[in-house]
């Protein structure tokens, strides 16, 4: 058997890892090295459990290996891995479709399956931009953002994200995009950031093809929420001026704000929604861009009506089979409506560490919690992807029995619906520790 050294060694020998400076990962870092994973925990193979606070990059909605999740891939895996969805289909794809849209709500009636959040999002953009140019109004091809989005890596989606040091190294690759200010950066003032965006969008409509946004929380900006009000507003906006609406749900969707889609509580319906991430339980890559008949029929044609995309693996069998299990898996535990004594646990725990003096403006959306740590003297408390705060508090996390990778100075949690109370009080108990060990 290979040994946790071994692993590491080769590892360092031979991988590149993703967002990772490789010098200092290669000098010094001790990766966690997972032998195997159940619910919330990750076992390292040198024995130590870590509780999975981010929910391995917020993609494991029913925590790892549920037995339903594993028992539909096996079924799946047996009868047959993969086939193109170009001139073919099968009965996990039609399923899937089928119980997803009327979740998301009635108007959807399309959707179209690919790899990682990353191309949901650029299947989106390209699917708006197409859009008005068969409209005959080709001049509205400009995607508009919030500051400090991001919404994937892909060149498409790279161009939509304001996302600094991230796609500092991209340069010209990207193409421009008309900001708004977004609602949490602007001191919460969300009004203030609203009356600036009408005043964006009302003058440049005309060139405007869509609007992304993440609903309710900016995830990698530094877990930044806005109110649902805020949401509402912008969608009856769009509508007004007829500008698309594209709900990037990759990171807020599956029942983690507290509502299936986070852009049900502005009930709202954007003309495109992005799903990944939970949308396969963790399990595989797969996600989906859902939209309506009003953008669909607009692509009914011959070939210059065509959307000209697709991946090897759109609409691969497994990750099919595994995605509409989820769904099943969702309303048979009743999970979404279980979520307030979650949540609630979620309230007690932030309440409890508020009281720290580096930990600064709590917050919570659904179950999804974070703060910002700032030295108590600084006087500001912005999210700061280059401070290493975060990175001294990870690491008297970890040898307590907690993974809580930051981003930046923001430690920020993100569990699966599954989770039990208990186990979120377990974790505040190793956070609350962790903070006083880091910062006294
Ligand atoms: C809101 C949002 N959109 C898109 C993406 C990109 O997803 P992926 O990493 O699966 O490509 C992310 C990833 O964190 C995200 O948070």
């Amino acid at each position: 058997m290979t040994t946790r050294e071994e692993i590491v060694a080769l590892d360092k020998a031979l991988v590149w890892h993703p967002y990772t400076p490789m010098r200092k990962y290669i000098d010094e870092v001790d990766p966690v090295v997972v032998e195997r994973a159940e619910g919330i925990y990750l076992h390292d193979k040198n024995g130590a459990r870590l509780i999975d606070g981010n929910g391995s990059w917020w993609v494991s909605v029913l925590g790892h290996g549920h037995p339903r999740l594993v028992a539909a891939l096996t079924r799946q895996a047996a009868a047959f891995a993969h086939t193109s969805l170009a001139g073919a289909t099968h009965e996990p794809a039609v399923r899937l479709a089928e119980a997803l849209l009327p979740r998301c709500g009635p108007s959807y009636t399309r959707v179209f399956y690919s790899d990682d959040g990353s191309t949901a999002v650029e299947v989106a953009v390209r699917m708006a931009v197409q859009y008005w140019r068969l409209r005959g109004r080709p001049r509205r091809n400009r995607l508009v953002s919030l500051s400090g989005a991001f919404h994937g890596e892909t060149l498409g989606a790279a161009s939509v994200s304001d996302a600094g040091v991230f796609h500092d190294a991209l340069g010209p690759l990207l193409f421009d995009c008309i900001r708004l200010p977004a609602p949490a950066l602007a001191g919460r003032w969300y009004d203030r950031a609203f009356a600036q965006t009408e005043e964006i969008l009302r003058q440049r409509a005309d060139e405007v093809a869509a609007v992304i946004v993440e609903p309710l929380v900016q995830g990698a900006a530094g877990m930044l929420m806005h109110p649902p009000e805020y949401l509402a507003r912008l969608g009856a906006l769009c509508r007004e001026l007829d500008v698309l609406l594209v709900a990037d749900e990759v990171f807020v969707g599956y029942g983690r704000t507290g509502s299936f889609l986070a852009s049900h509580q502005a009930a709202i319906e954007p003309d495109i929604v992005c799903l990944a991430k939970g949308f396969s339980g963790g399990m595989l890559p797969m996600a989906a861009t859902v939209t309506t008949d009003r953008v669909f029929s607009e692509f009914l044609g011959g070939p210059e009506r065509t959307l000209w995309y697709g991946h090897s693996f759109t609409g691969n069998p497994l990750g099919a089979a595994v995605a509409l299990e989820v769904l099943k898996v969702l309303d048979d535990e009743r999970l979404i409506e279980g979520l307030p004594p979650k949540c609630e646990a979620l309230r007690r725990g932030l309440d409890r560490v508020s009281g720290h003096p580096w930990v600064h403006d709590a917050r919570r959306t659904g179950l999804i919690g974070a703060f910002t740590l700032a030295h108590p003297e600084s006087g500001s408390a912005n999210a700061n992807y280059l401070d290493d705060a975060g990175w001294r508090f990870h690491a008297e996390a970890r040898k307590r029995g907690a993974l809580l990778r930051p981003l930046g100075n923001v430690i920020y949690f993100v569990l699966p619906l599954n989770v039990a109370a208990p186990q979120i009080d377990e974790l505040f108990a190793i956070v609350q520790e962790s903070l006083e060990a880091a910062f006294g």
